[in-house]
Parts: C-alpha cells; sequence; structure tokens
C-alpha cells in the first residue's frame, strides 16, 4: 500500500537484508532467488505467500480447509494499506471477512469472556489497551456494557516497538566493537543480523534481571570472537528517548475521548515490548495504576481475530457481542458546485467516528459531477498521500422540465475500516404535476438496503447504528448544511423512482485488475510448483529411507534369509544408491527416485516376503492343525453314537472326514517340503496357500457339524418369532440411537450439521 519512494519504505529499505526495488506501478517489490532465477515479487505477492502458509498450517492442523478468515491490522492503517492486504488475501482465495484492527481485536477477545460488565443502564467500564509490539505501539480506549464493546479512541506511535530498542543495543555494541576490536558490524549483513539476534536476547534476559548481563558472540567477524555487558539501569538510559515517547500517544487518547485517568478501570497491556520493565513502569505511572497482562501478550490479537472470525461464520455458535470500532482519521469530501465555480467541502467521518457506518448525502445537479474523498488531518496520518479517492457520479441528467436532478449518494466506512462512496441513485418524481415539491430538502438516512441474505452482512447491520443524516445543498443555499429540518408532513406524497447511477472511483494505489488477475495466476502457479517439489522430495526421501530401513535390517531380522552371494549384492547396490543421492541423484526428477525404488524393491521384496513367510507360517500352520483335531474328534465322537451329534446325516459327516484326511495329507506334504527349505529360499507353501487350506476346511466342515438339533418336542417354540425378536432387539438398538437423536437435536439442530457449538466459558 505504499509506493517505492514513499520515505517510510526508503527508511525501511535500509534495515533489510533483501533488496528492495520499484515496480513498474511504482510500487514495491521484493528482489529474490526462486527456482535458480531471480524474480521480483511485489509485496502483495509477499503477503499473499505468508498467508498462504497461515492457511496452510491451519488446514494442517485443522483437518478441513480453510477460506474464512479476520485478518489483522494496525489501527493506523490507511485505505491503500488496507486495500493492498486484501488484495494479498485475494490472491490466495482467502475470503476475508473483516480487516480488523489490532486493538479492536485484543478488546474483543478481553471483553468477550467477562461475565461482570456492567448492565447496558449502568455505566460502562473503561478499559485502556495498550500494545507494544515489534515495530509499533498502538493504545485504544473501549467502554465495555454487557455484550458489547465501544471503541472511544485510538492513538500510536507507528514507530515505536521492540525493534527501537533492539536497535540502540546494536548501535551501542556496534561502536563498542569498532573501539575494541576494530571491526566494523554494519558493513557485512551477516554480522550485523547475528548481533541483532543476541541483542534481542540480551533485552529480554535484561527483563527479567538488572544485573549485568554478558553478550558473547563466537567467530563473530575475521574469525574474531567478541564480547560485551550491558545492565538494566545502563540499557533504560540508552533508550530514555524512547521510554519518553510512551507518554504522548497516552496523553492523545485521554484527550480525544475527554476520559480522565479516575474513569479508567483497568490497563490491560499486550505484546512483547511491554514486557520491558521500564516500558510497563512508564504506562503505570501515566494513569496511577497497575498494569493488569491478564492477555495473551504474544496472542492477544490473533484470538480476537479468531473469534471474530467465529462470530461472523455461520459454522459458529458464538456468545452474542457487538463490536463498534472507531475510525482513525477524519476524512472529508471535496467537491464542485454546480452554479458558480466554488467547492465545497464537508467532513464526513469526524476522528473516532463509529465504524462501520453509512451515511446519505443529497445532491442536486444537472450533470455528471465528482466527489474528492481525503482525510482532513493529513498531519495525524503516518501516510504521505491524505487523498482516498475521486469518484465520479455519472449519468446525472437534469429532469424533464430541466430543474436539477436529486442525487443521492451513499459514503461509507466498511467492516474492513476502508471508506468507499457505495452506491448513488436519482430521484425522479414518476409524475411531474407535483414537481413543486423539488426543493424540499429533507434527507433521512436510510438503512442499508442490500438484501438481508447473508450472515456476514447480517452482522454488519447490527452493528450498523444507523443515524438521521440531514445534509443537502439547494441551488439557492449553496454549500448550506440544515440541520434537523422537520420533515414536512403536510406535504403531498408524491411517487417517485430511484434510478441507480454507476460510480467510477478512481482510488490512490489500486491494484489494477490485470495485475492482481496476474497475481492470482502465478501464486496458483507457485503452490503447484510446491507441491511438485514436495512430491519430488517425498519420492527421493523414499529411496533414502528405504537404503537405510533395508541395510539396517540385513544385519539384523532379515540376515539369515538372504544367502550371502545376494547380501552381498545387494549391499554392494544400496551403498551406490546412497552415493548416488548425495552426488549426481542429488536433483533429479520424481520418477528417477520411484525408478530408483523399484530396481531396490526388485531385490529387497522377496528376501522381506521370506522373512514375512516365515514370520506367519508356523503360527497358521499351528491354528490349521488345531481345526484339523477339532473336526476328527468330533467326527470321532459321531462314529461313538454321542448324543450331540446324533442329528447328523452319515453321508455329511462322511464328507467332513474325508476333508480332513485330504487336508491332513496336504499339509504332511507341505511340512516336508517345507523342511527341504533353508531360509534364504522361497517357501515351498505360501501362508496364504495355508489361509486358502483352512478356508477350505471351515467351509467344508462348519456347517455339517454346527447344524442345529431338531426340537421335536414343541416345534411351534421353533418358530421365527424368536428370530423376529432376535431382530426387534437390534431394531430397539437403533431405535435408542434415534432416541438420543433428538436429545442431541436439542442443542445442535439437524439443518445445522456444520455447526460446532463452542462454549465460551
Ligand atoms: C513518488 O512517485 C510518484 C509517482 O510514482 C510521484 O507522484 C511522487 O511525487 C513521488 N514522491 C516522491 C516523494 O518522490
Ligand atoms: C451502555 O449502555 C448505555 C445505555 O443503553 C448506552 O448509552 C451506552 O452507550 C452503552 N455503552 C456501550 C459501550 O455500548
Ligand atoms: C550497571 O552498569 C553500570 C555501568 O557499567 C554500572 O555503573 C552500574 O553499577 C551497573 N549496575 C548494576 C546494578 O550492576
Ligand atoms: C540473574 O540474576 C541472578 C541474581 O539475581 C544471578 O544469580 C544470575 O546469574 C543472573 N543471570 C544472568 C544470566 O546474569
Ligand atoms: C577482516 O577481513 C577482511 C577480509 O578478509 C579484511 O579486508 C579486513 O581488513 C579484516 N579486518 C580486520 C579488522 O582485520
Ligand atoms: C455474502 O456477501 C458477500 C458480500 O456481499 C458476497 O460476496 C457473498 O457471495 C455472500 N455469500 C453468500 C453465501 O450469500
Amino acid at each position: 500500500g505504499r509506493a517505492f519512494n514513499d520515505s517510510f519504505v526508503q527508511k525501511e529499505k535500509e534495515k533489510l537484508s533483501y533488496d528492495l526495488v520499484p515496480m513498474k506501478n511504482g510500487g514495491v517489490g521484493v528482489k529474490v532467488m526462486y527456482m535458480d532465477e531471480e524474480h521480483i515479487f511485489s509485496v502483495e505477492q509477499i503477503s499473499a505467500m505468508l498467508l498462504t502458509k497461515l492457511k496452510e498450517t491451519a488446514e494442517s492442523n485443522l483437518k478441513k480447509p480453510v477460506t474464512d478468515c479476520v485478518i489483522s491490522v494496525p489501527s493506523f492503517f490507511t485505505d491503500a494499506e488496507r486495500r493492498s492486504l486484501l488484495d494479498a488475501a485475494q490472491i490466495v482465495g482467502l475470503n476475508c471477512l473483516r480487516l480488523m484492527n489490532d486493538m479492536t481485536a485484543v478488546a474483543l477477545n478481553y471483553g468477550i469472556y467477562k461475565q461482570d460488565l456492567p448492565a447496558p443502564e449502568e455505566k460502562p467500564r473503561i478499559v485502556v489497551f495498550v500494545d507494544m509490539g515489534h515495530s509499533a505501539f498502538q493504545v485504544s480506549a473501549c467502554a465495555f456494557n454487557k455484550s458489547k464493546l465501544k471503541v472511544l479512541g485510538t492513538a500510536f506511535d507507528p514507530f515505536l516497538g521492540g525493534r527501537n530498542f533492539d536497535g540502540k543495543l546494536v548501535d551501542y555494541f556496534c561502536a563498542e566493537i569498532k573501539s575494541k576490536y576494530k571491526l566494523d558490524p554494519k558493513a557485512k549483513v551477516r554480522a550485523l543480523l547475528r548481533l541483532y539476534q543476541e541483542c534481542e536476547k540480551l533485552k529480554k534476559l535484561m527483563s527479567s534481571n538488572s544485573t549485568d548481563i554478558p553478550l558473547n558472540i563466537e567467530c563473530f567477524m575475521n574469525d574474531t570472537d567478541v564480547s560485551g555487558k550491558m545492565n538494566r539501569s545502563q540499557f533504560e538510559e540508552l533508550c530514555a528517548d524512547l521510554l519518553q515517547r510512551i507518554e504522548m500517544p497516552l496523553l492523545s487518547l485521554m484527550e480525544q475521548t475527554q476520559l480522565k485517568v479516575e474513569d479508567v478501570t483497568a490497563v490491560e497491556i499486550v505484546g512483547g515490548a511491554t514486557r520491558i520493565p521500564a516500558v510497563k513502569e512508564r504506562i503505570a505511572k501515566f494513569f496511577g495504576k497497575d498494569v493488569s497482562t491478564t492477555l495473551n501478550a504474544d496472542e492477544a490479537i490473533a484470538r480476537g481475530c479468531a473469534l471474530q472470525c467465529a462470530i461472523l461464520s455461520p459454522a459458529f455458535k458464538v456468545r452474542e457481542f457487538s463490536v463498534t470500532d472507531a475510525t482513525p482519521f477524519p476524512i472529508s469530501l471535496l467537491w464542485n458546485t454546480e452554479a458558480e465555480d466554488t467547492e465545497g467541502v464537508h467532513e464526513v467521518f469526524s476522528k473516532n467516528h463509529a465504524a462501520p457506518f453509512s451515511k446519505v448525502l443529497t445532491f442536486y445537479r444537472k450533470g455528471p459531477f465528482e466527489l474528492e474523498a481525503f482525510y482532513s488531518d493529513p498531519n495525524g496520518v503516518p501516510y504521505p498521500e491524505s487523498r482516498i479517492g475521486k469518484y465520479v457520479i455519472q449519468n446525472v441528467a437534469a429532469q424533464k422540465d430541466g430543474e436539477k436532478s436529486k442525487v443521492k449518494v451513499k459514503v461509507r466506512v466498511n467492516t474492513h475500516g476502508i471508506f468507499s462512496v457505495s452506491t448513488a441513485s436519482m430521484v425522479e418524481p414518476v409524475k411531474s404535476e407535483e414537481s413543486e415539491d423539488v426543493g424540499v430538502e429533507t434527507e433521512v438516512e436510510s438503512q442499508d438496503q442490500r438484501p438481508i441474505e447473508n450472515s456476514s452482512d447480517v452482522m454488519l447491520l447490527h452493528q450498523e447504528e444507523v443515524r438521521k443524516m440531514i445534509f443537502f445543498f439547494s441551488p439557492t443555499q449553496t454549500n448550506e448544511k440544515k440541520g434537523d429540518q422537520p420533515p414536512e408532513a403536510k406535504k403531498p406524497k408524491i411517487k417517485v423512482k430511484n434510478v441507480e447511477l454507476p460510480i467510477e472511483a478512481n482510488l490512490v494505489w489500486q491494484l489494477g485488475k490485470d495485475l492482481l488477475n496476474m497475481y492470482i495466476e502465478t501464486e496458483g502457479k507457485m503452490i503447484m510448483q510446491d507441491k511438485l517439489e514436495k512430491e519430488r522430495n517425498d519420492a527421493k526421501n523414499a529411496v533414502e529411507e528405504y537404503v537405510y530401513e533395508f541395510r539396517d535390517k540385513l544385519s539384523g531380522p532379515y540376515e539369515k534369509f538372504v544367502c550371502e552371494k545376494d547380501l552381498q549384492g545387494f549391499s554392494a547396490l544400496l551403498t551406490e544408491t546412497e552415493g548416488w543421492l548425495y552426488e549426481e541423484g542429488e536433483d533429479e526428477a520424481k520418477q528417477v527416485y520411484v525408478d530408483k525404488l523399484e530396481d531396490l524393491k526388485k531385490l529387497g521384496t522377496p528376501i522381506e516376503m521370506r522373512y514375512q513367510e516365515a514370520e506367519e507360517r508356523p503360527k497358521l500352520l499351528e491354528e490349521l492343525e488345531y481345526r484339523l483335531q477339532y473336526y476328527a474328534t468330533i467326527a470321532g465322537e459321531f462314529r461313538n453314537k454321542d448324543e450331540k451329534y446324533i442329528h447328523i446325516d452319515e453321508m455329511e459327516m462322511m464328507k467332513v472326514e474325508k476333508c480332513v484326511s485330504e487336508v491332513v495329507e496336504w499339509m504332511n506334504n507341505a511340512v516336508s517340503a517345507q523342511a527341504k527349505k533353508s531360509l534364504d529360499q522361497d517357501p515351498a507353501v505360501h501362508s496364504s496357500e495355508i489361509k486358502g487350506k483352512l478356508q477350505e476346511l471351515n467351509n467344508v466342515c462348519e456347517p455339517v457339524v454346527t447344524q442345529p438339533k431338531p426340537k421335536v418336542d414343541s416345534p411351534k417354540e421353533e418358530n421365527p418369532l424368536n428370530e423376529q425378536s432376535d431382530y426387534k432387539t437390534e431394531d430397539m438398538g437403533d431405535d435408542d440411537k434415534n432416541s438420543e437423536m433428538p436429545q442431541q437435536n436439542g442443542e445442535c439442530h439437524p439443518s445445522d450439521q456444520n455447526t460446532i457449538s463452542m462454549d465460551l466459558d
């Protein structure tokens, strides 16, 4: 969302260990090596890659695809920066339900769990949130009612964060290393990055320890080990100017919101840099009370976003909690008046105006006209460009009688905190007799007229306090606003129709459609490429794994199952393959690895098979022998006229006896043939054959020996009713399941199959 020549980008560029370059459109590109070639990716593309990574991480943890998300932004992000991030989400195919201001996410994460918030009629609870992260310092004041949070104001120092404190340490040690070792760390990027890492560690240690902490880096530059030390009080002295800057945003916040420190119930701090004791002390001193650290300093924002995403997503049930954000920068509109060639200007959204929010403005025009939106306080916006965009309201024409047409223009700060001229319409009287009505300039804010079909929209409407906005420009009273004019009730109702007007928007810093589409396509290709690369790597790893695993087993469990000659040949092949993997085979196509693995398996699989056969064979033979014994015993008892088997037909029992003796013979042959084989030869009988025989034996004998005894005395009892009642029991089982369903349905509606009840307590 920034131009390459933006001084902010230029300052940032100096600190980076990679190259930033200008893009054709004046934007920022990052120069990298990709697939052995130099490539330049736009910042939107790089952000998209990060989002791809996060999406994949989320998907692999959730084990389902992720498309909806909420992304946090610093509250001081301008429209251009917000749109840029939305573009990045679009490149990845993520549906960003909301760009959420960091501090609002923190406040949601704080408030939604609180059970003891004041009732709506009581005084709201005021909580100040303070966040100092890696690069920025942000504060906000929020009012909490039961199930409701309203952001009262925000303030920030976008250039004050943990990295500035690291920078102080780096500068200090650079100077020390220069004088002590005659080395210049700033001359070598690698050394400087290492120094940054070590200084960050040192900073963290100093937060918990006020004694001297050593800094030691081995082989820092030119094979020299360097060392130094620092303690907390020294560090605080070094960072005095940074610490002083903490107060400014706090003062600004209190001034904007007209709050006194006594009004503040709690001060919650988040962000890594708020762990620095001096930072904490400054904040506590300002408010005259201890700061609270009840929120997770590193995850508070992400958790808030996750909660917001659950609220906006129809797939989750979350406790009702309404969030009203505040517009960080006042926004004004500028237009040319038709009559005289003068300009009109009006601040449509004041600082800290509730958001999201829509307003309707009414203009009287004979032709198309232009509106220009801009931040009305450029000095308060950390961005070099105060213009937001130009909007041409097209197709405006005079009425049939030559009079000016009434044009209603809806302007909006949307759920992402982005300003837009969202719709425009021309009001045409259907009957012209009552044209006297033209010039009556009462306009009431209309509700968002989009059909409510979609849960995120419902959410939006819910939050938007729709207020009255009376605003008009009459032909005679150019640029004059009239407040709260009572509607003239006596007026006869004239029929009007609204004609939608096209709006041509020309936004500052907007990616063109073509460029965006190209980025989407490129990102898709790179994701595919990553997949292919992963498959190729997997194929290579499979070869490597096979080599190591087999070599291990050849000198272990497989040893007996391969003859000396084969063992030597195979071992040699494994060693050769290993060497190949690290040399000419290091970077091959997937198929080459697949083929290689096949070659190894040609030798390895028979050994593996012999081993497995030898493991299974004794167990299977034992089972077969057991079954043979079992059926032979029954046959013997039958011959002895045992009561149990008296009902079995003689012919059938003879089939059993025949089968048993055949299988006994087969088994004896198999066992003696196998006895002649050594372990390194393929087996004479395979376990699958033994399984087959076992199956055959059971198939022939089991039905015969398990024949039910006929019940001579009471054939009635042997009726199918018994079976039926058995079935009934089963049905009852199902019924039971069914009867459980409605209970579940009490919590989880059947149509809400995807609903996950989230218990936030
Ligand atoms: C930056 O470049 C844009 C055009 O890409 C130009 O309009 C603007 O004036 C330049 N700003 C500076 C500070 O050079
Ligand atoms: C709390 O409730 C009161 C009364 O309904 C209302 O005036 C006030 O704006 C509410 N505060 C918040 C934070 O919504
Ligand atoms: C911190 O370091 C300074 C300068 O080396 C020294 O004067 C001071 O005594 C040290 N303080 C502690 C608590 O070690
Ligand atoms: C931290 O402080 C304790 C004493 O308070 C000391 O024993 C310890 O060595 C210190 N740790 C470091 C890394 O200096
Ligand atoms: C460090 O090494 C570089 C190149 O090897 C050499 O140019 C430089 O003079 C050395 N610096 C010191 C202080 O020895
Ligand atoms: C929800 O609303 C968005 C924005 O208006 C729209 O793009 C999307 O298609 C809607 N989704 C459904 C399911 O209606």
